[in-house]
């Protein structure tokens, strides 16, 4: 079976009814808006999944198609994933068992929108069940409204290309919000769309791969009764980023109207970009793969920043991984230092409070990621000393889980995930992490 990377694809050049909380649940680990910023107080320690990665057969979604055609560039069905759409409860005791006071995850909009304008009552109560279990667990819950993934239906009309679709997310944004409630403690409305461009800066795209895409892409559009089969990360990415930010922008005036108070931003892949030489294309790099977003966040409530190691830029574009670096089950530089200057750099350009919103690595051996997290962690609060706003560290992941084209092969997880049975086993890397947060936490 073919294994791929994202990185190896998005280089390819193709992909590229208000609820009222329980009585003191809201107050939990969440402060009040000071001063127009969103701030939070403690600061918020957790862990990230999103639905397709753990829920398990996500059957009306874009991706899950895409895994089921020929050819498909993915290495293996997501199939029954974690099972987290059944073992969610379990799910969120284990980031309580943590010391850990948030939980981010993702809402399937093909389960809540199956059909184009079908609304499933009883996948929004699931979610809603979520949002409420994590309160009751002493837990934030911060929503993330698209991971990548789409309804079936809305990527055959066109994706985020066609003209209605801010408009439709604007809908569905407004109509989860409504029905999750006043529990929910941040919203984030897409999770990385600067993901394609960062993938394709300055590489030269593979031209098998680049077919393969496009064949899967016509042989999805096929299958659905389209001549079209377009998703986040795949087509034009130039193209793709005003109607996302779009999109974004409808949806946060559509969360507002429901909740003025609940803070809203979107996530970025934000490497440790290093110039390396006097001529390096680094600034290029910026104006072309963060900027047009960081515009954007500069009207958001915080920035969700999601960054796995450093990119050494030089005069010809991105330069290969130091030799002899230590490297990660994704072939990227273990480089855990590399979420302090992402997130300085990412505050300095938009003046928004930061939210590591994801921060891992993938390793077979537990003992890399426990020395990954301390590293990280000490980044992250060195900025927060020096007076940088971080609201919080969400780790990737809670759970082993499915990465995309990669299948089940990458180890993200601060707890393993037995294929044949689902049982959770918490890593020893994870009490790292509850360690380190409880000590925060307790200061
Ligand atoms: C990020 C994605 C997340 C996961 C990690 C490893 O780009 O947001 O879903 O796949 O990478």
């Amino acid at each position: 079976m073919r294994s791929l990377n994202r990185r190896a694809v998005l280089a390819a050049g193709t992909l590229a009814a208000t609820f009222a909380p329980r009585a003191g649940a809201a107050a939990t680990a969440v402060a009040p808006l000071r001063d127009g910023h969103a701030s939070a107080t403690p600061f918020l320690w957790g862990a990230a999944t999103a639905g397709h990665q753990v829920e398990g057969n996500n059957v009306a979604s874009d991706i899950w198609l895409l895994e089921q055609i020929k050819p498909t560039l993915f290495s293996e069905p997501s199939g029954d994933a974690c099972d987290s759409f059944e073992r969610w409860r379990e799910d969120i005791e284990i980031v309580q068992s943590l010391n850990l006071n948030t939980y981010r995850f993702s809402v399937e909009w093909s389960r809540i929108e199956p059909a184009e304008g079908q609304v499933s009552l009883s996948a929004l109560d699931h979610y809603r069940r979520m949002v409420l279990a994590c309160r009751e667990a002493g837990l934030a819950p911060i929503v993330t409204l698209s991971h990548f993934t789409s309804p079936r239906w809305f990527a055959a009309k066109g994706g985020w290309f066609h003209p209605d679709a801010p408009t439709v997310f604007a809908r569905h944004a407004e109509r989860v919000i409504r029905h999750l409630g006043e529990s929910v403690s941040h919203v984030i409305t897409f999770n990385e769309p600067n993901l394609q461009l960062l993938g394709e800066w300055g590489r030269t795209p593979d031209p098998a791969v680049r077919q393969t895409m496009t064949d899967m892409l016509a042989a999805a559009a096929k299958a659905s009764g389209s001549d079209r089969f377009s998703l986040m990360n795949t087509g034009d990415a130039a193209a793709m980023v005003a109607p996302v930010l779009e999109a974004h922008r409808q949806a946060r005036q559509a969360i507002k109207g429901v909740r003025p108070d609940l803070p809203v931003g979107m996530t970025l892949a934000i490497p440790d970009d290093q110039a390396v030489g006097p001529d390096s294309r680094i600034e290029e790099k910026r104006a072309t793969v963060y900027a047009p977003f960081f515009v954007e966040a500069r009207q958001d409530d915080f920035l969700g920043v999601q960054t796995y190691s450093r990119s050494l830029i030089g005069a010809e574009g991105p330069l290969p991984v130091p030799e002899g670096a230590e490297r990660t089950q994704m072939g990227d530089e273990f480089y855990p230092q590399a979420i302090g200057a992402s997130i300085r750099y990412a505050h300095a350009q938009t003046g928004r409070p930061i939210l590591v919103t994801e921060n891992g690595l993938a390793t077979q051996d537990d003992t890399v990621r426990a020395r990954f997290i301390p590293a990280a962690t000490a980044a992250v609060l060195a900025a927060r000393d020096e007076g940088v706003p971080v609201i919080g560290y969400l780790h990737w992941s809670l759970l082993d889980n499915f990465e995309w084209f990669s299948g089940y092969g990458p180890k993200f997880g601060l707890v393993s995930v037995d294929r044949a049975t689902f049982k959770r086993t918490i890593k020893p890397s994870a009490q790292i992490l509850a360690r380190i947060a409880r000590s925060d936490l307790s200061r």
